[in-house]
C-alpha cells in the first residue's frame, strides 16, 4: 500500500490543534503525530508533501446540496461530475445530496435514480438523505430499509404546496417512523400554505420583482413552521434537524427546544451569513440570483445567526447548493418572481467563506471545523470514516494557506452556473491541495482528479443520539 506523510503544517481538527505531520496508508489516516515527538523525526513515506506555512485540516463534509435537483420546471445546473468537482476545489470532501421521492411513487425509484446521477461521475464521496414528498402507508414501511442501508435521514417541507410539501398529519406519521427506526426528521421549516396567499396577493397587485420573494416568504411564517416542526417532533418522540436556518426568530426557537435538552438542531448557509435583502433588491432583475428559500433576511439577523453559531444554538453550515443560471433558467421568473427557480450557487466557497470568518473574529479556527466538518459528519452518521483527522478516519485531507488572498467571480469558479453570488468579494484564505481517501484530488491549486473516483457512502445514524 502506498503512504504519504504531510509534514510540516499546523494540524487543525474541531478538538485540537498541533504541529503534528499526517501519515497515509492505502487511503487511511494512520497516525497524526506530534513534531515534538522524537518518533516524528523517524516517520518516512513514498510521498512527501511539505505543509509549512499551511493548515492540515479534515475534507469538508457538505451535508446540504442538490445536484441535477429537479426544481420549478428546471434542473439545477450542476450534476454530480460539476457539483464534486467544484466541492473538491473548495475543499469539500464529502458531499449529502437529497434524492427526491416523486410523488406517487416509491422512494426506492427516487433513491435508485439518484444512484444512477452519481454513479461513476463523483469525484469526491457522496452520500443520500431521501425527500419525502408523498407520506403514505407504502413510504412509511419504506424509511425503516432505507435507514438500514444507509439512508438515515429523510426531508420534509412545510413549504412549497403542491409540489413537496407535506401536511401536519404526513409530518408526524414520517416523525413516529423515525423515532422508531432510529432516522433522522429534516425540516424545511416555513409555513407554505399561508405564503402562498401572500404570494398570491403580490402579484396581483403587481409586486412582481424578485425582492417580493423575500417578503412574501416572512420571517413570523418561519419561526411559526419551526415551533410547530418541534412540537410535532417533541409529539412523535423524534429527533429533528432544521435545514436552511435564516431568521433570528427561528434561532430563538432551536435555543428554547435545546434548553429543554431536546435532540433539535439547526443549520444555516453561507448566504444568510453573508447576504441579504439588499442583494435580493438588486435592480433589473438581478435580485433573482439571490433567490432561495428560506429567503435571505435583513442584514441584523446575521448577528443572531453568527452568535448562535458559536453557542451551538445553531451546529452546521452547509450550502444548500442549488445553483441556477442567471440567463434561461432563472428568468423564467421575469414578470412573477415566484417563478423564479429557488436555489442558489455555493457549494465551492463554504470552506472560504467559514475561515474568513475566523480572520473576521466571528468563530474560533477549531469552531471553523466543527461546524464545516466534524459535527455535519457526526450529524448524518459519517464519523469517524469523514470529519476529522485521526487513525483509522478517511484520508480526506486539505492543505489550507490561511493567508493567501482570493477574489471570488463567475470568471474563476468552477461550478456550472454563469453567476457568483460573491462577486468580486475578496476573502483571506484558499485551499492548496485537497486528498480524497488518500489520492490527490487538487494538487497545488490544480485539478488532478477524476470523475467516478468518488465513492457512495452509506451512513449511520445520527450520532447525537443515545
Ligand atoms: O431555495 C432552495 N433552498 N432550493 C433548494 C430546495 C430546498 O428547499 O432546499
Ligand atoms: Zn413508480
Ligand atoms: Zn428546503
Ligand atoms: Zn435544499
Amino acid at each position: 500500500m502506498s503512504t504519504t506523510l504531510i509534514t510540516g503544517g499546523l494540524v487543525v481538527t474541531a478538538a485540537e490543534e498541533m504541529q503534528a505531520d499526517v501519515l497515509i496508508e492505502g487511503g487511511r489516516v494512520v497516525a497524526v503525530v506530534d513534531r515534538n515527538a522524537a518518533v516524528a523525526r523517524s516517520l518516512t513515506a513514498d510521498r512527501v508533501l511539505d505543509a509549512s506555512g499551511l493548515y492540515v485540516i479534515p475534507g469538508g463534509v457538505d451535508a446540504h446540496t442538490h445536484m441535477d435537483f429537479p426544481f420549478g420546471g428546471t434542473f439545477s445546473s450542476d450534476d454530480f461530475a460539476s457539483g464534486t468537482r467544484a466541492a473538491a476545489w473548495g475543499g469539500t470532501t464529502t458531499i449529502v445530496d437529497f434524492a427526491v421521492q416523486t410523488k406517487g411513487h416509491a422512494l426506492r425509484e427516487g433513491l435508485d435514480t439518484w444512484h444512477a446521477k452519481a454513479d461513476g461521475q463523483a469525484c469526491v464521496d457522496y452520500a443520500f438523505h431521501m425527500i419525502l414528498s408523498d407520506v403514505n402507508e407504502g413510504t412509511l414501511r419504506e424509511m425503516d430499509a432505507l435507514v438500514e442501508e444507509g439512508v438515515t435521514s429523510f426531508k420534509m417541507f412545510m413549504a412549497y404546496p403542491g409540489v413537496f410539501y407535506s401536511d401536519d398529519g404526513q409530518i408526524l406519521r414520517a416523525m413516529q417512523r423515525t423515532a422508531a427506526n432510529g432516522g433522522l426528521a429534516m425540516m424545511h421549516a416555513e409555513n407554505g400554505i399561508a405564503i402562498d396567499v401572500l404570494v398570491e396577493q403580490a402579484l396581483a397587485a403587481g409586486r412582481t420583482d424578485p425582492r417580493h420573494h423575500g417578503e412574501v416568504r416572512k420571517v413570523l411564517l418561519e419561526a411559526e413552521a419551526t415551533h410547530r416542526a418541534i412540537q410535532l417532533a417533541r409529539v412523535a418522540g423524534s429527533p429533528l434537524y432544521v435545514v436552511h436556518v435564516s431568521a433570528q426568530e427561528a434561532v430563538a426557537e432551536l435555543a428554547t427546544a435545546r434548553g429543554m435538552d431536546l435532540p433539535v438542531f439547526g443549520e444555516t448557509c453561507p448566504q444568510y451569513l453573508y447576504l441579504s435583502t439588499d442583494d435580493l433588491a438588486e435592480p433589473d432583475f438581478g435580485g433573482a440570483k439571490y433567490v432561495c428559500s428560506t429567503p435571505l433576511r435583513p442584514a441584523e439577523h446575521q448577528a443572531a445567526l453568527w452568535r448562535a453559531l458559536r453557542t451551538d444554538d445553531l451546529q452546521v453550515v452547509s450550502t444548500d447548493h442549488c445553483p441556477f443560471c442567471f440567463t434561461g433558467q432563472k428568468d423564467l421568473g421575469k414578470g412573477d418572481f415566484s417563478k423564479i427557480p429557488n436555489g442558489m450557487p455555493g457549494v465551492e466557497h463554504r470552506m472560504d467563506l467559514l475561515h474568513q470568518a475566523v480572520v473576521d473574529g466571528h468563530i474560533t479556527r477549531r469552531r471553523w471545523i466543527d461546524i464545516a466538518c466534524a459535527t455535519p459528519a457526526r450529524m448524518f452518521g459519517l464519523h469517524p470514516k469523514k470529519g476529522t483527522l485521526a487513525p483509522g478516519a478517511d484520508a480526506d485531507v486539505v492543505l489550507y494557506d490561511p493567508h493567501a488572498e482570493q477574489t471570488l467571480s463567475a470568471q474563476t469558479h468552477h461550478m456550472n452556473v454563469d453567476y457568483s453570488a460573491y462577486e468580486g468579494r475578496t476573502l483571506t484564505g484558499r485551499v492548496v491541495t485537497v486528498l480524497s481517501r488518500g489520492e490527490t484530488v487538487i494538487d497545488r491549486r490544480t485539478y488532478t482528479g477524476r470523475a467516478g473516483s468518488g465513492q457512495y457512502v452509506p451512513r449511520g445514524i445520527c450520532q447525537f443520539l443515545n
